[in-house]
């Protein structure tokens, strides 16, 4: 699958969105290591997302370049949602909408399109996130509940903040 998201304009590449593959794995591990603020997982975690729940994660490509993504899994507990495990998109290339468009496009997947929820987890102290997920419930005026979920005691170590659940929908089937 591969989406156009924006046509080349002057000084821009067009943006490209498409289904994650096990070539796109390093990618992201990198484009998570450059952020410093994402958890960096494993070069194997990435890979094996790219490879076995490719259906649910989203890349978006700049002139051939990872530029953005969004790993996701539908639950098993939980089947009438889709998960977002992580969101990420190059320093270079935030404030385009790019973040906001992977959401809308994961929901609309063959994958997730059954979905009634959208899930994931947020560090209060993540304003671009928080930001991000309140905007994508907004444009689908979808309701966007908030709870806390893992403690900072759950974490080994005391150097993470907590994540607070982020529940978006219910989500129209023609998300
Ligand atoms: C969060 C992140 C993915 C946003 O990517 P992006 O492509 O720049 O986001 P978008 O342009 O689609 O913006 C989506 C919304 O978030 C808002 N937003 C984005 N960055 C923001 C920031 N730094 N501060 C406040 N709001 C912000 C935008 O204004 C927009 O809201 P609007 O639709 O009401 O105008 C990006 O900043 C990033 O990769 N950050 C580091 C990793 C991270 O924190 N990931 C999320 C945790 S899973």
């Amino acid at each position: 699958m591969s989406i156009v998201l924006e046509e080349p304009t002057a000084g821009t590449g067009a943006i490209t969105l498409r289904l994650a593959e096990v070539g796109d794995g390093a990618a992201l591990w990198r484009l998570v290591r450059d952020s410093r603020v994402l958890d960096l997982n494993s070069p194997y975690s990435y890979l094996l997302l790219c490879h076995k729940f490719g259906d649910t994660c989203l890349v978006a490509e700049s002139e051939g370049e990872v530029a953005g993504f969004v790993t996701a899994f539908r639950p098993p507990d939980a089947p009438d949602t889709v998960f977002v495990w992580q969101v990420g998109v190059a320093a270079q290339a935030r404030g385009r909408g790019i973040a906001g468009r992977l959401l809308e496009r994961l929901v609309e997947l063959p994958a997730c399109r059954d979905a009634r929820w959208l899930e994931t987890t947020v560090t209060p102290d993540n304003a671009a996130s928080e930001a991000l997920f309140a905007s994508f419930a907004r444009r689908l005026g979808a309701g966007h509940d908030v709870r806390p979920y893992f403690d900072r005691d759950h974490f080994p170590g005391d150097d993470h903040q907590p994540e607070r659940l982020h529940r978006i929908g219910p989500l129209s089937p023609a998300s």
